[in-house]
């Protein structure tokens, strides 16, 4: 593609197209294959000529981009995910609108016109074929629907991304709803789509040189609690093969982004489980580690996201993993279509549960938000198994995660099937609400919260009801929390 030579332009000149109220699809999903610099030239452009536009994504941005552009003012909406300290303050103080989405739902609301036009497209590529594909770097997230959708699109061209990326993707648009038959994806290695993102050339607007490295990711190593959690979850599938409903293969896995979905996978390096699959949408270090010593068979994300040593042993030796990899888009990744059908093993993570398993994944307190709901709704709902990993207590003991009720759901005691934390594991499948109690208070809470939860129980008892409660009472916990530091009852024992 000769004639695209000719559109190769600055960040800044690109940034120059952007107009206030434009709306942006950029690429970049949990700090990997994120269009890097016409974002920064639009913070730096901001500082003389100060303008709004709403950031799409497919989830986190790395090179703190979410930071920049949030102190640079110049979001007016975000979605559907962040994890940026500095973004999420700006969303709890108001100043920046945030939608927190199912990973699954982006595409479906641009198709359908609900989150308005996309003006711009501006994804990280490492290459453009010439029969007109957009190869993506390492996330595929949102970018195809921004590509298709987009009036216009600004591709950077990446050169620090490995050329060995080409060829790991697997693009497929579900067309739009009404005009749509299966999604022919029977198991995590069938490939159903083209290697790149189709993209009628005319659209290609510029086309901006970068050479940069994605940003590692910021996932703390497993430490003596993960590794209790993982211990706990290979009992559980454990029991699992004695009941004859998983081998030793067990199932396909998904695990959430963070640090304990990362290390409760890690802890399956020393279990007796082989020949893994991963249909996910982030892959971490753990599902490289797995790789490297032989546990996986084959892993589908939308997302590589790893720590410094993890990216450069991995980008420097792509071909290890050729054939056992691919990336799809977050739509077809997180699909409920494909969920169901694949019977997954889902692995995600929680603030708090309460005692009747509604799990909390986003807001603190009820009321901050923290990342966002990511893909875990998608997985929970849809799955084989929703399994929700956390430990017992926050900030020192401060605070509980196990509560009388969570101070904001995200995925109902209808979608929870086990709870598992450093303490134990409660397999809620099957159980009325009053057995649900129970298991989660003995297997899974805190010792030192443990009489104070039965306490609630016995008086939310004495009430009555399918699922009892102290109403009055039923936020009591947090609102001790706001008042006094910690969620403990003075008359109970201390942590310590
Ligand atoms: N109340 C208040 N704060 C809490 C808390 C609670 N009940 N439970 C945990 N936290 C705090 C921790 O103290 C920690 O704070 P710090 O950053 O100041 O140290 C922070 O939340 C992160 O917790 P951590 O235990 O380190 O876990 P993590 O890195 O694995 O993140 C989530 C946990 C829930 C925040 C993260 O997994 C998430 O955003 N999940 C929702 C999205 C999702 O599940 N996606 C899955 C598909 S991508």
């Amino acid at each position: 593609m000769e004639e695209l030579k000719n559109r190769i332009v600055s960040a800044d000149e690109a940034a120059s197209w952007i107009e206030d109220g434009m709306t942006l699809g950029l690429s970049g999903f949990t700090r990997a294959g994120d269009a890097k610099a016409v974002p920064m030239s639009l913070v730096e452009r901001a500082k003389t000529d100060p303008f709004k536009v709403n950031i799409f994504t497919g989830a986190s941005l790395g090179f703190d981009l979410d930071k920049m552009m949030a102190e640079a003012g110049i979001i007016h909406k975000r979605l559907p995910f962040q994890a940026d300290p500095v973004m999420r303050k700006e969303i709890n103080e108001g100043h920046l609108l945030f939608v927190d989405q199912h990973l699954s739902h982006t595409a479906e609301s641009i198709r359908s016109g609900i989150l308005g036009p996309v003006d711009y497209a501006i994804v990280e590529a490492v290459a453009i074929t010439e029969d007109g594909l957009i190869i993506p770097a390492t996330s595929v997230g949102n970018s195809s629907i921004f590509v298709d959708r987009a009036e216009n699109v600004i591709v950077e061209l990446n050169t620090a991304q490995p050329a060995e990326l080409e060829g790991l993707h697997d693009i497929f648009n579900p067309n739009d709803p009404g005009k749509r038959g299966p999604i022919r994806l029977t198991s995590v290695d069938e490939r159903i789509g083209e290697i790149g993102i189709r993209v009628d050339p005319v659209k290609i607007k510029g086309i901006v040189l970068t050479n940069a490295q994605d940003s590692p990711s910021t996932i703390v190593p497993p430490d003596a609690e993960t590794a209790q959690m993982a211990d706990h979850l290979i009992a559980f599938f454990r029991e699992e093969v004695k009941a004859g409903r998983l081998t030793n293969e067990l199932a396909p896995l998904q695990s959430g982004i963070g640090s304990v979905a990362n290390a409760v996978m890690h802890g399956l390096i020393e279990s007796e489980f082989e020949n893994l699959e991963v249909y996910s949408e982030v892959l971490q270090d753990a599902v490289f580690d797995l790789f490297d010593c032989g546990k996986i068979r084959f892993a589908s994300g939308c997302s590589i996201t790893l720590s410094e040593e993890k990216m450069q042993d991995v980008y420097s030796n792509l071909a290890r993993y050729q054939g056992k990899l691919v990336l799809r888009p977050q739509e077809i990744s997180n699909h409920p279509e494909l969920i169901r059908r694949l019977g997954l093993l889902s692995i995600n993570t929680a603030l708090e549960a309460d005692i009747y398993g509604n799990v909390n994944s986003t807001h603190v307190l009820g009321t901050k938000m923290m990342n966002g709901i990511g893909g875990s709704g998608d997985f929970a709902r849809n799955c084989r198994t929703a399994i929700f990993v956390t430990k017992s207590t926050a900030k020192g003991g401060a605070v509980s995660s196990i509560v009388p009720f969570v101070s904001h759901v995200d995925h109902t005691e209808h979608d929870v099937d086990v709870i598992v934390t450093e303490q134990g594991y409660a397999d809620l499948r099957g159980l009325a609400p009053r057995e649900r109690v129970l298991v989660i208070i003995e297997n899974c809470a805190h010792p030192a919260y443990k009489e104070q939860l039965r306490r609630y129980y016995e008086e939310a008892l004495s009430r009555g009801g399918q699922t009892p409660h102290v109403l009055e009472k039923a936020l009591s916990w947090h609102t001790r929390l706001a008042e006094t530091g910690s969620m403990l009852e003075q008359s109970s024992l201390s942590l310590s």
